[in-house]
């Protein structure tokens, strides 16, 4: 009971603080792989956002350059990610949705935030230690990271931040240089809140139910991504983990499991995870039934995927035309900054 009380409060806090939000901005590496988890926790909930507030999404493809990448591949995994965010149902008539690239201003801000963060700060953050732990050698650039995702923040006065649970320690960061900017130079830029994903909304591995569903996971059955084909959607429900009890209810520290797959569906059709537990006698039923909202949810969108990715022209025109709509914004925070720091104007 309580699990479920608590699951209620959260999503409705999220649907409070998205509703009083004036800008969204957020950030999306470049890939065309994402998975249900990114959808049901995330992207569903921009496409909601972007018709109740002025929303910026931005595919982060200097970020991706901080990990080992691949040069051939770059070019295409930042446009197979702006199809998906189109496909997921994103409107460029209701939102901006750009390459980060494309718009200079953010790495210019970034050399002014990172006269502004300590050496000190940026060594805390915790996944710098991960991803550089075991490395031979470790990139200037992995280092400063969390600076130039500030920047990305800063430059669109964004007053919030929809991201991932593993984001919270950047996002911290980021209201830490703007508030010490804007107490050492005067009010310059607004000081950004997070919003976290409601715990109902957090899809775990099919495989692993106490992980989060993940791009990465060690087995691919773990993981259902939006492109997969209905076959594939099926066979992984069929050998989803539950547990030997057969018994359909909601308790996800007892029957992680179950209870993934209940969340799953709740988070399709809207209805309580408790609730639903009722209808159902058998693990087989809930499957199949998982199955089929998962497909229903899946299809359209990987329809369309393939539609935009044979036409590409549109796409470069929503991109471009996203800059333009992006550098509006970004020069004018950008100049502000650079005046109040005290740089002679040109
Ligand atoms: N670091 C984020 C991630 O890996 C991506 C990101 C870059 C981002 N810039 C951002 C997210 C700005 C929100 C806002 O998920």
């Amino acid at each position: 009971m309580e699990i479920v009380n608590q699951w209620r409060q959260e999503k409705l806090r999220y649907c409070i603080m998205t509703k009083n939000a004036t800008r969204i901005l957020s950030g999306i590496q470049p890939t065309g792989d994402l998975h249900l988890g990114n959808y049901l926790g995330a992207l569903r909930s921009w496409v909601e956002s972007q018709h109740s507030t002025e929303s910026f999404y931005c595919v982060v493809d200097l970020h991706s350059l901080t990990v080992e990448f691949d040069r051939d591949n770059l070019a295409r995994r930042t446009l197979d990610a702006v199809c998906m965010l189109l496909a997921a149902g994103l409107d460029p008539e209701h939102c901006t949705i750009f390459v980060q690239s494309h718009v200079d201003e953010h790495t210019s801000l970034e050399w002014l935030l990172e006269c502004v963060a300590t050496f000190g700060e940026l060594n805390r953050m915790t996944q710098f230690k991960d991803k550089g732990a075991g490395q031979e050698s470790v990139t200037v650039g992995l280092f400063t990271y969390p600076v130039l995702m500030a920047a990305d923040i800063l430059l669109y006065d964004a007053d919030k931040v929809p991201i991932g649970d593993d984001q919270r320690q950047h996002l911290e960061l980021a209201r830490r240089i703007a508030s010490r900017f804007n107490a050492r130079y005067g009010e310059t830029f607004t000081v950004p809140e997070a919003l976290i994903p409601p715990v109902g909304a957090r899809i775990m591995d099919l495989q692993h139910p106490e992980n989060k569903m993940s791009k990465s996971s060690d087995s691919h059955l773990g993981t259902i991504f939006l492109l997969d084909d209905p076959d594939e959607v099926v066979n992984k429900l069929k050998r989803a983990v539950t547990d030997s009890e057969n018994t359909v209810h909601y308790d996800s520290e007892r029957k992680p499991g179950v209870s993934n797959l209940l969340e799953i569906l709740s988070a399709i059709t809207a209805e309580r995870p408790d609730v639903l537990a009722l209808r159902y006698d058998s693990y087989s039923r809930l499957k199949q039934d998982v199955a089929q909202a998962i497909i229903d949810t899946i299809s359209p969108i990987s329809k369309r995927f393939r539609e935009l990715t044979s036409n590409t022209d549109y796409v470069m025109d929503v991109i471009n035309n996203g800059a333009v709509r992006a550098r509006e914004v970004a020069a004018v925070t950008l100049a502000r900054g650079r005046e109040a720091i005290g740089l002679l104007r040109p």
